[in-house]
């Protein structure tokens, strides 16, 4: 019992889970091309709505903190006599539904047929097989060591153990691995994520991704990431399930775009590397997600849409490497330890089960040394996700949430002895782990005590001090599970505070006529003595709390009230969260005469709150999530690019009534990405617009701080607001209805997206990407390009052999040695790595992928975390002078563009090349005093900034004829200094 209790924490309960090794998914799924017809066998005996009641469950199981079950309601008498007549209307309507069923199935079939005619059994993506080994990068030599050594103390239960979650609720976390507590290797706890720490108390709730992305401050950046990290080793977090990189931000409706920093690869590479840093400079290991092409929402993952198979994000090779992978490069090139491979299929096969990506992208060619691991329940194969270069499987539920029906955990050991995963799959699998353990120090046993000391101090699953110690299964045990530690932050360390700078320098002010912001402390601006209070009206909902407090909404799965974060995984419970309103009052205490009708309709009778004005500050918002769940009809994704809750009727009306036609309206949105201001920004009450985005915890302070210009806004759009959303071109528009029975999605826009489609198509946009306001002015003088002296070839040099990775001993042990030890108790639907019986093992010759022995040619575009280190050569430096020409001090973000060589031909085959007008490949924050201060502002470029991903190369491509332009300025249009190289 003892030995047993060493591998999963806690199981002191009766046997009552019948394995279920019956059609093993291990032993039918052996590449992409089996994924299809195997895999999906598991699904007949699922039922979909099953699934809803199991999300549904799993939503409920958890209250919102500080909320009592008071309230929940009972069927009254009236409400069941209604029951049974509907039950005799419904047996009328069974035959119509019968009919309505036979139909959809019918149409899908036919769209089936076609789909299956359409879509080549082994999918459309390349094998890449076998697996490479992590342990090849110098800066990884002595993390590898040292889990090389433990890894070959392991017995085969033990690895498996490392690699597979215990299931959906088993643990504290959202995801949870066995521990080898005999080597001293710890269960992992992995936790979103992206703005803080999920399902936790005393955390910060920090402003979304968006809006890190719109300061712009790769210092902020990097602070962020660190503060999360703090938080999360005080709460006994091994891995942070963040940052979101993709989406990146195709469509500008994605449900989740808001969790990533903005529409640009480049913008969302450095801040995915910056907060890689910060969070793994704490000792946290980060995950860089979703990889890759999980740009919508709906039919992301099988069966949450209806459909059978998830939506398949069609991308090309080039696209992928000049979009979709370049985030994901630059976190690699940070060190990341982590990524997870997202739901959607890429190229028609899983991207968890994606040999191309995962193999050849990830770790041939960019050089990735950690872990791969799943989305939640996206892995949708055993064997053939394994060998695809699958690391870990989570949350260890297989096709299914907590079914108990894993598609690793005793499925992987048995996959093993019965050789269709080899060993050394395995044992590289459990190393890349421990590896990514030891680079970030966990093994430091001061920092990181054995439970229970250490590990998790919070449950995900209860606001309660006592708690299931396993609420997934059926077992009663509690214990205390919340030891509620304040991971905040103290005095001027206070996370708090960092939440606000963020909040503030993420605001971006697109509109300032005559200089109406920043609002004067005193009130009127040159107040006289004896002049009447100024009077200032506060409208709409989006100015206040939800009344029934901020974290009413499970996973903020609503919008109601202020909106300071979106929905879903990404998002977490608020400690506080400081309204606009109550903010804005405090601000004007003594100075003026604040009212409010914090609601979105003014009804006749409170007009005059609007007419008895100087100024009206109006509220409005745009929120959404993931698409598990839906608020207000919205599945995720947006349905449109409008302000939510009639928020353009509302600007309208403030701005046409306030002061009865004299006062001047400030318009104020937070969003989860761009919105539509057409419909209010140029009506002449509108004197100023603040994009707040999404700001978090610190939303009111963050506003107040811009609005009297404690803090000169600084935020730049980090996506293009387009005057109307066809602009955006075809491929911006969500797939809201399936077209396949695999729903398809081509990326056939290409690289343009965002500006780069704007600037191709000659669209003129609201507000161009990179553009925003200040309270001073700024310019930019002496550009200097100083080109440096390298080997100007079309390709980089040969890409280095990198280190020897670890060797292990691949000798299969006994199946015996994964029996479960005597007498071990196990939980139900929890995930155990033993086999219930040797007779099940029965050693074959499995068909491998049929490339599985014959290696593809290594990428001459990898040799090291991030690709070939000769990509980042630096190949020329740039320099510019910032004079800040305005009165006060303040904040500029320079940006730097560069356009490709024009009518460019492909120097060696003629063939012409098309690029876009420009691409950002660079940008810095600066501060500079007023009153004529100048300040100087240097970019490098490497060679991968002037390369492009020549597919039929197989590499990236810098040309060596014709000249660079490049471009340094405020926005993606507003480029005053231009050079060239
Ligand atoms: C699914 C989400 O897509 C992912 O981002 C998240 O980390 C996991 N769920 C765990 O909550």
């Amino acid at each position: 019992m003892a030995e047993a209790y060493e591998l999963r924490r806690g199981k002191y309960a009766k046997l009552d889970t019948p394995e279920s090794d019956s059609g093993s998914p291990l032993r039918r799924s052996l590449d992409d091309a089996y994924r299809t017809s195997s895999d999906e066998e598991d699904l007949d005996e699922f039922d979909p709505l099953n699934y809803d009641a199991g999300t549904l469950k799993r939503k409920k199981t958890r209250r919102p903190r500080g909320e009592s079950l008071r309230g929940q309601e009972t069927i009254p008498s009236e409400k069941a006599g209604t029951r049974r007549r509907w039950y005799c209307v419904s047996r009328m309507c069974v035959g119509l539904t019968l009919l309505f069923v036979a139909t959809v199935v019918l149409l899908l079939s036919v769209g089936g047929i076609w789909a299956w005619k359409s879509v080549p059994e082994d999918g459309q993506s390349p094998p890449w097989y076998p697996s490479p080994k992590g342990g090849t990068d110098e800066k990884w030599r002595d993390s590898y060591k040292k889990a090389a050594d433990l890894v070959r103390q392991m017995t085969l239960v033990e690895k498996v153990n490392v690699t597979t979650g215990v299931g959906w609720e088993m643990e504290m976390c959202v995801g949870n691995t066995g521990a080898v507590t005999r080597l001293g290797f710890p269960s992992l706890c992995l936790q979103d994520g992206p703005i803080g720490i999920r399902f936790a108390d005393n955390i910060t709730a920090f402003p979304g991704g968006i809006t890190i992305g719109a300061t712009w401050n790769k210092d902020l950046i990097y602070k962020r990431g660190r503060a999360q990290a703090v938080e999360a080793r005080l709460k006994g977090i091994n891995v942070l399930l963040g940052p979101t990189m993709g989406p990146l931000g195709r469509m500008p409706a994605g449900g989740r775009n808001w969790e990533g920093f903005g529409a640009d690869p480049v913008l969302q590479g450095i801040a995915a590397a910056q907060t890689i840093k910060g969070i793994q400079d704490e000792g946290i290991v980060a995950t860089a997600k979703h990889f890759i092409g999980n740009e919508q929402e709906h039919f992301r993952q099988s069966w949450e849409w209806g459909t059978p198979n998830a939506i398949s994000s069609n991308i090309d090779d080039r696209t992928l490497h000049e979009l979709y992978a370049w985030p994901f490069a630059e976190s690699i090139k940070a060190g990341v330890g982590s990524v997870m491979c997202s739901y959607n299929q890429v190229n028609n096969s899983y991207a968890c089960g994606n040999s191309k990506l995962m193999n050849g992208i990830l770790k041939d060619e960019l050089g990735f040394q950690g872990f791969v691991q799943s989305d939640w329940l996206a892995q949708r194969s055993g064997v053939a996700s394994a060998l695809a270069g699958l690391d870990m499987s989570m949350p260890g539920d297989g096709l299914r949430w907590a079914d108990g029906k894993a598609l690793w955990g005793h499925q992987l050991t048995k996959a093993v002895l019965n050789s269709s995963v080899p060993m050394d799959r395995l044992d590289d699998m459990v190393t890349r782990i421990v590896a990514a353990w030891y680079q970030v120090g966990q093994d430091d046993k001061k920092k990181w005590p054995a439970p229970p000391e250490g590990g998790p101090n919070f449950s995900s699953w209860t606001g309660e001090k006592i708690g299931l110690l396993h609420p997934g299964s059926d077992d009663k045990t509690t214990g205390v599970v919340n030891k509620f530690v304040d991971a905040q932050g103290k005095g001027e360390d206070s996370h708090g505070k960092l939440a606000r700078r963020v909040a503030a320098e993420g605001t971006v002010l697109v509109k300032n006529d005559g200089d109406i912001l920043p609002l004067s402390r005193k009130g009127w601006k040159d107040a006289k003595e004896g002049q009447a209070k100024y009077r200032v009206g506060i409208f709409g909902e989006d100015s206040r709390l939800n009344e029934n407090g901020p974290n009413n909404c499970p996973d903020r799965g609503c919008n109601v009230g202020t909106l300071a974060q979106g929905w879903g995984s990404g998002s977490v419970d608020f400690p506080y969260l400081v309204s606009p309103l109550q903010a804005i009052y405090e601000a004007f205490e003594g100075v003026a005469k604040v009212t409010d009708w914090a609601a979105n309709k003014i009804p006749k009778e409170k007009e005059d709150l609007l007419h008895d004005q100087d100024l009206c500050l109006v509220f409005a918002n745009s929120d959404s999530g993931e698409g598990y769940m839906q608020d207000a009809g919205i599945r995720g994704d947006r349905n449109d690019l409008n302000l939510q809750k009639n928020g353009n009727l509302l600007i309208k009306k403030v701005a046409e009534e306030c002061g009865n036609g004299n006062g001047s309206t400030v318009v104020v949105i937070h969003a989860v990405g761009p919105v539509n201001v057409e419909f209010f920004v140029d009506l002449p009450g509108v004197k100023a617009v603040l994009l707040a985005h999404l700001p978090g915890q610190e939303s009111g302070n963050a506003l107040v701080d811009v609005l009297f210009g404690d803090i000169n806004p600084s935020g730049r759009l980090p996506y293009t607001i387009a005057k109307k959303d066809e602009d955006y071109g075809p491929g911006s528009k969500i797939l809201y209805y399936p077209n396949q029975i695999v729903p398809q999605q081509n990326f056939s826009e290409g690289l343009y997206i965002d500006y780069r489609y704007f600037d191709k198509k000659g669209i003129e946009p609201r507000y161009e990407f990179g553009f925003g306001l200040s309270y001073t002015t700024f310019h930019l003088s002496s550009l200097l390009i100083s080109p440096k002296s390298f080997k100007k070839t079309l390709l980089p040099a040969p890409r280095p052999n990198g280190i020897e990775p670890p060797q292990f001993d691949t000798k299969v042990p006994d199946p015996s040695t994964a029996l479960a030890p005597e007498g071990f108790q196990k939980l139900s639907k929890y995930i155990y790595p033993y086999i219930s019986s040797v007779k099940d093992i029965k050693v074959g010759k499995y068909p491998y992928p049929p490339t599985y022995n014959t290696p593809p040619e290594l990428s001459p575009a990898g040799g090291a975390e991030g690709g070939n280190p000769d990509l980042y050569t630096v190949v020329a430096e740039v320099s510019a002078s910032l004079t800040n020409t305005g009165k006060v001090d303040g904040d500029a973000v320079v940006q730097l563009y560069i356009s490709y060589p024009e009518n460019y031909v492909d120097e060696e085959t003629g063939e012409p090349v098309d690029f876009p007008v420009k691409v950002l490949r660079g940008f810095e924050k600066l501060h500079v005093e007023g009153g004529d201060k100048r300040a100087e502002v240097k970019f490098v470029l490497t060679r991968k900034d002037v390369s492009y991903w020549c597919t039929r190369r197989g590499n990236w491509v810098m040309p060596t004829k014709g000249s660079f332009k490049i471009s340094v300025g405020f926005s993606s249009r507003d480029l005053p200094l231009v050079g060239t190289f």
